[in-house]
């Protein structure tokens, strides 16, 4: 960039995340690399055909109102079908409380515009979901990180963040398969950040994207606990990402200034793709494609497990997720997954180290391993080099990290 646009920068161009904190060009190229580091529906999984069908007959109806601006909240029978799935998974919402939004990306930054004035408080996940700080971090808040668990935000610490002034503006969490690390919290333990939330009148923003690929049953999302909670959902892992096709679930006194605020943004979304996920998602073909997902996701999960098992030298741990798409890897102390990418990249398997995951970036000995994408004998590859290379780091000494 030359200086004379540096200078005519907003201050927040200049505090705008690089695409996914990540430069994975500059490691060792292997002819046949295998990554770990996606977190996507794989193509067998992308309902592409049901999709098509649906997108062509919208089309091919032609209806002249649909090419036209109007449903900046999203189209009616489509908020419809949101409400009803969403209440069957415990959590009473009304269509007319669903702004539908270009993803759950597009709905932190449409909350984030509405609550964050420069240097607000905000309260994350730490690690947590990348995205979102690239959003805070843009509105110039202050993001505060609160460490989790195997089930999430720890109350004590979530109470201190939240006990310290300025009370922060919300607190923003993947409460159900979270991302990075799969972790969901028990029924005591979301009571806990429900009561602390209440206790100091701090809302909860909840970003879902993963909640419905459970393995064995549906933790229900924390809405479901709470009408206070400000949910974003998103048909990007259920369906397909490209479709960009989310949506806001906000109290009733938020919805005329989320809806403004979306106008301003891209005055509506796609309306022809609305009503052809609606038409998609018709006569419970949706409730059948979940369950042909959710089926694959689990296998991948169990596999991975017993490659795991197999293949990580003494001192590796790794979270258990019930559902989703990613488990979290923690090396022996003293290993940094940072410094150890390059030769995993040598060996032809990447991932994303744990450090990406955390605001200021700071050293992790942990990973994320995202297991959606892989079948069977590319992970069992994927997991045999990582071991190797994680054995080969402990008995040469290169321990540097954390
Ligand atoms: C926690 C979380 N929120 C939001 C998103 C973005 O979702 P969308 O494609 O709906 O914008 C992702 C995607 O990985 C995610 O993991």
């Amino acid at each position: 960039m030359s200086s004379a646009w540096d200078a005519r920068l907003a201050r927040r161009a200049a505090r705008i995340f690089p695409s996914l904190r990540f430069d994975f060009d500059s490691l060792p190229a292997h002819p046949d690399a295998i990554s770990l580091a996606g977190g996507v529906p794989p193509v067998e999984c992308l309902p592409i055909e049901r999709l098509a069908a649906a997108t062509r007959q919208v089309w091919a109806e032609a209806e002249p109102a649909t090419f036209a601006y109007d449903e900046t909240q999203g189209h009616r029978p489509l908020r419809e079908l949101i409400a009803s799935r969403m209440r069957r998974r415990g959590a009473d919402v009304d269509p007319d409380t669903i702004v539908v939004t270009a993803g759950a990306q597009q709905g932190i930054d449409l909350i984030a515009r509405l609550l964050l004035d420069p240097g607000d408080r905000v309260v994350i996940e730490a690690p947590g979901y990348f995205g979102a700080f690239q959003v805070f971090d843009h509105y110039e808040a202050d993001i505060v990180p609160v460490p989790i668990d195997e089930q999430g935000l720890l109350p004590a610490a979530l109470e201190r963040a939240l006990a310290t002034p300025p009370r922060p503006k919300f607190i923003y969490t993947v409460a159900t398969f979270q991302n990075p690390t799969g972790v969901t919290g028990g029924a005591a333990r979301r009571q806990e950040i429900l009561a602390l939330a209440a206790r100091f009148d701090v809302p909860i923003v909840e970003d879902d994207p993963y909640g419905e690929l459970w393995f064995e049953a549906d933790p229900g999302p924390l809405r479901a606990l709470d009408p206070h909670v400000i949910y974003l959902g998103t048909f990007s892992k259920t369906l397909a990402p490209a479709l960009r096709m989310g949506w806001i679930a906000a109290p009733a006194a938020l919805m005329r200034l989320l809806i403004d605020a979306k106008e301003a943004v891209d005055i509506q979304g796609d309306r022809l793709v609305q009503r052809a996920v609606v038409r998609a998602c018709a006569d419970s073909w949706f409730d059948a494609h979940l369950d042909a997902a959710r089926r694959v996701y689990r296998a991948r999960w169990e596999t991975l497990q017993a490659l795991l098992e197999r293949y990580m030298p003494d001192g590796v741990r790794w979270t258990r997720p019930c559902g989703g798409f990613f488990a979290w890897v923690t090396l022996p102390a003293g290993l940094d997954a940072r410094e150890l990418l390059s030769a995993a990249a040598a060996a032809g398997v990447i991932y994303l180290p744990g450090s990406v995951f955390y605001p200021d970036l700071r050293p992790s000995a942990s990973l994320r391993i995202g297991f959606s994408t892989l079948p069977e004998e590319r992970l069992a590859a994927a997991i045999e080099r990582l071991g190797g290379v994680i054995a080969a780091a402990l008995t040469t000494g290169t321990r540097s990290g954390p």
